[in-house]
């Protein structure tokens, strides 16, 4: 563990939770505004290429992940090799990680990326069991949740919904407490009903 501990504090400015980055920032507002914009334009750039019909794979949820924010940090688009926990909830173990990813994309696969629903309550449903897969799995170092958001919204657009909209959920804390049902109980019912909630058709 010890090790894992050295591996993982190493992305992080020391005794601080701010990601070293290409740009030398020690300001954490200021970092997470210059975050919230290159994720604005990840939202720009991906809506507009869901015309070319990609396949909402592995490779591009990972790609999603680089390619938004590559500029600012190295570990962008790369897996962790570290174990990483939060609160009292532990994400899939590192040596497990892919195979686990994996496994998850092998089944939106099999579900046609969802296409084949026709009613919200089943696709909120069934977008909330691959979001708490994702959440629980928890591949990145940092920025797990917006691009995972991201993806899901991208999920979203290509079946005929509008970005799903978290803000209240995220505000007064049910998302984390949704979060924590999902990674430790395997439960994505709470989840369920805030996406049904904030999901509209387009
Ligand atoms: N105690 C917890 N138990 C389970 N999952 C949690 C817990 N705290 C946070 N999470 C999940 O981890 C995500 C945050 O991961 P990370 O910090 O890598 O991403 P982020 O994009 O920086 O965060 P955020 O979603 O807050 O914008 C949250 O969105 C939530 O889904
Ligand atoms: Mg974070």
């Amino acid at each position: 563990m010890s090790k894992y501990q050295l591996k993982k504090s190493s992305i992080y400015i020391d005794g601080t939770d701010i990601p070293y980055n290409k740009l030398g920032i020690k300001d954490s507002k200021f970092l997470h505004t210059l975050e919230k914009k290159l994720l604005d334009a990840s939202y720009a750039k991906f809506t507009q290429e869901l015309n070319t019909n990609p396949i909402l794979n592995e490779t591009y949820f990972i790609n999603l992940h680089k390619k938004t924010f590559e500029s600012l940090y190295d570990f962008a688009g790369v897996y962790r090799d570290v174990n990483m926990s939060k609160g009292d909830s532990q994400f899939c173990l590192a040596q497990y990680l892919h195979s686990e990813s994996a496994r998850i994309f092998k089944e939106l696969e099999d579900e046609n990326y969802l296409s084949d629903i026709k009613k919200k309550t089943l696709f909120a449903k069934r977008l909330a069991y691959y979001q708490g897969e994702l959440i629980a799995l928890h591949p990145f170092y940092e920025l797990n949740g917006r691009v995972i958001r991201l993806f899901c919204d991208m999920l979203a657009l290509k079946n005929g919904y509008k970005p799903i909209d978290y803000s209240g959920a995220i505000d007064n804390g049910a998302y984390i407490e949704a979060s924590i049902e999902c990674v430790q109980y395997a439960n994505s019912s709470r989840l369920e009903r805030i996406i049904f909630e904030g999901l509209r058709e387009s």
